[in-house]
């Protein structure tokens, strides 16, 4: 069975979709969500199923990347994942830190990558006049959004569409994906998934 810590900073509706997908025959189990954001939404959602959770604020460590990451770790390591999932984790982790699980840490981002890696892809797709956009499940590595990819999938981009309505049509695909995208890597398979 594989263990499974998924950082988020928000909502985490990604992280409840992996985390209720986690039973059965599934190869994982949910083992620690941890957050940025110490009033991040997910953390009270994933503390109602079960899953232990933590929180460390990185405004207590302004300027201090490294410091923030080290107090990060501690419920990491303590929890001893074997894959990490960013689910909606808007901290920027450091070359040192994506390198001691590299291979094992997954991010789900809202683009077509290679396509609009970082913010506000949706309000990007829209300004380029794109017929698609989408969302992307890829492996971390120290560039940003760069890592190989594990999955996508693809939604049209429709005529009076802002970013919020994009975004939503983008995010019921995002809950579809990931929770397969965990699965397949989780049995060894690291072909990309196309949903
Ligand atoms: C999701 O759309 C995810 O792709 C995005 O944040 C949202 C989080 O929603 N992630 C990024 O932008 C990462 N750079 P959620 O908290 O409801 O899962």
């Amino acid at each position: 069975m594989k263990r499974v810590a998924i950082l988020i900073s928000g909502g985490g509706s990604n992280m409840l979709r992996l985390v209720e997908d986690m039973t059965g025959d599934h190869p994982c189990r949910p083992v620690l969500v941890a957050s940025n954001d110490p009033a991040a939404g997910g953390l009270a959602k994933a503390s109602q199923m079960g899953v232990p959770i933590a929180a460390v604020d990185h405004r207590h460590f302004r300027g201090d990347r490294a410091g923030f990451e080290a107090a990060l770790l501690e419920p990491l390591l303590q929890a001893a994942p074997d894959i990490i999932c960013l689910a909606g984790f808007m901290r920027i982790l450091t070359p040192d830190f994506v390198q001691r699980f590299q291979g094992r840490m997954l991010n789900i981002h809202p683009s077509l990558l290679p396509k609009y890696p970082g913010l506000h892809t949706h309000a990007r797709a829209i300004e380029a006049g794109d017929a698609e956009a989408g969302a992307t499940v890829h492996l971390v590595t120290p560039d940003l959004d760069a890592g190989p990819i594990l999955g996508q999938t693809r939604v049209p981009v429709l005529a009076g569409d802002t970013p919020d309505t994009l975004a939503a049509r983008v995010l019921v695909r995002e809950h579809q994906l990931y929770p397969a995208a965990l699965r397949r890597f989780a049995a060894g398979d690291h072909t990309p998934l196309y949903l």
